[in-house]
């Protein structure tokens, strides 16, 4: 679904679930991260785009103190005083709930709220469908709060609160592309000095295509926290080897790698390496779409899965897959898993006049091997959150 109907769809569901239109609605986009994973907190680069699949939120201050919040994707209504949840409360509501009790403490935000949340973005898919949330309702809570965040704030802000109330350690890739994201380009961010530059998406007669493996995965219950672990142990023993108080990961050079060898453990090595060499093909990356050079583009991507695969050991069976069989396929230039991994998506650069044939070849594929459908779709770059008042 595009923005328009989904958004009109979400004003229409608020009116018939609460009695009458929201006050505030804000939506934020999904992402692809063309490259730069698990580098974010690490102090590295990466290179996301927004795209056209989004979270919408419709809210509406409420006479009573209460939260009513009705969520399309599990078509689920659920009410509750804010700070006094049900233990047993799912984790979408529990997200509301953490981050109205948080504008409630930190931006003097009073009384409850009536809210509908609703998304074309695959929920655990790894397109950044959790910041996605978050983002578009901090954008609503901070409209009716009486102090306001700075929007170069939100970012982290919105990070933290995914952090403490989903129990995940992620870093602040996601928000960041959801805020500041324009439609035809891509982001580099630096993770170690807060830039973001905006690098012009030139791809001649190219396509970016997603597949959901459709393994859904909470990160918080994934291997996620654990690379987490292994990136703070190997930066405590590099600084000593090293005899070097370098900030974070990223500080490390790829010629230094071979002094890191004995005094980590295979895992740490693995995943410092996979650091230091995504932070190289982000820029191998950025200079390849502003020249239009796909084929490095293409190259590099592949090498990108790789290193997820073999060095942070983040990939599954079936994304392998995905990733092996896109590659062999007349037309694609490149593909990887794109986000956290341990399930989620992957995706394609093709050629544009092979995708069509492409989705038909790698649906049918699919289902061969896993018995199952494969969500597979174009994507398009798209611009950053917003929101706005409605007036009827
Ligand atoms: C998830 C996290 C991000 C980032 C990616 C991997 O999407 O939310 O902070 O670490 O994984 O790059």
């Amino acid at each position: 679904m595009s923005l328009p109907p989904l958004v009109s769809a979400t004003r229409q569901i608020f009116k018939k679930m609460f009695g009458g239109p929201p006050v505030i609605m804000a939506h934020a986009p999904g992402r692809l991260n063309i490259c730069g994973e698990h580098t974010d907190y690490n102090g590295g680069l990466a290179l996301p785009l927004a795209i056209d699949r989004h979270a919408v939120v419709a809210v509406k201050p409420a006479d009573s103190s209460r939260i009513r919040a009705y969520a399309m994707a599990f078509d689920e209504q659920i009410e509750w005083m804010p700070g006094h949840a049900p233990e047993n409360l799912p984790p979408w509501a529990s997200y509301i709930n953490g981050a109205v009790t948080q504008f409630q403490e930190d931006f003097g935000l009073k009384g409850g709220i009536d809210i509908v949340v609703n998304s074309d973005l695959s929920i655990g898919s790894g397109l950044g469908s959790s910041a996605a949330f978050g983002v578009s309702i901090a954008l609503a809570l901070q409209i009716l709060s009486p102090r306001k965040i700075k929007v170069a704030d939100l970012p982290a802000y919105c990070q933290q609160m995914e952090n403490s109330y989903m129990m995940v350690e992620t870093g602040v890739l996601d928000q960041t592309i959801a805020i500041f994201a324009r439609k035809n380009y891509a982001l580099r961010i630096d993770f170690t000095s807060g830039t973001r530059t905006l690098e012009p998406l030139r791809c001649k007669n190219c396509q970016f295509v997603v597949m959901e493996s459709t393994e859904s995965r909470q990160l918080a219950t994934s291997g996620y926290n654990e690379r987490v672990a292994w990136c703070q142990s190997a930066l405590i023993k590099s600084r000593k080897i090293l005899r070097d108080q370098i900030r974070n990961l990223s500080g490390i050079k790829s010629s230094q790698l071979a002094h890191l060898k004995s005094g980590l453990t295979p895992h740490e090595l693995s995943i410092v390496r996979h650091v230091v060499t995504e932070n190289e093909r982000v820029d191998i990356c950025a200079r390849a779409l502003v020249k239009g050079d796909m084929t490095t583009l293409g190259t590099a991507l592949n090498e990108a899965h790789a290193s997820m695969r073999d060095d942070l050991e983040a990939s599954t069976e079936r994304l392998d897959f995905l990733v092996e069989t896109a590659q062999s396929q007349t037309g694609c230039l490149g593909a990887r898993l794109v986000g956290g991994g341990f399930g989620g998506s992957c995706f394609a650069l093709l050629e544009s006049d092979q995708v069509e044939s492409f989705i038909a070849v790698m649906s049918s594929a699919y289902e061969k091997k896993f018995a199952t459908g494969l969500p597979i779709y174009p994507v398009a770059s798209d611009d950053a959150a917003s929101v706005w008042r409605v007036y009827d």
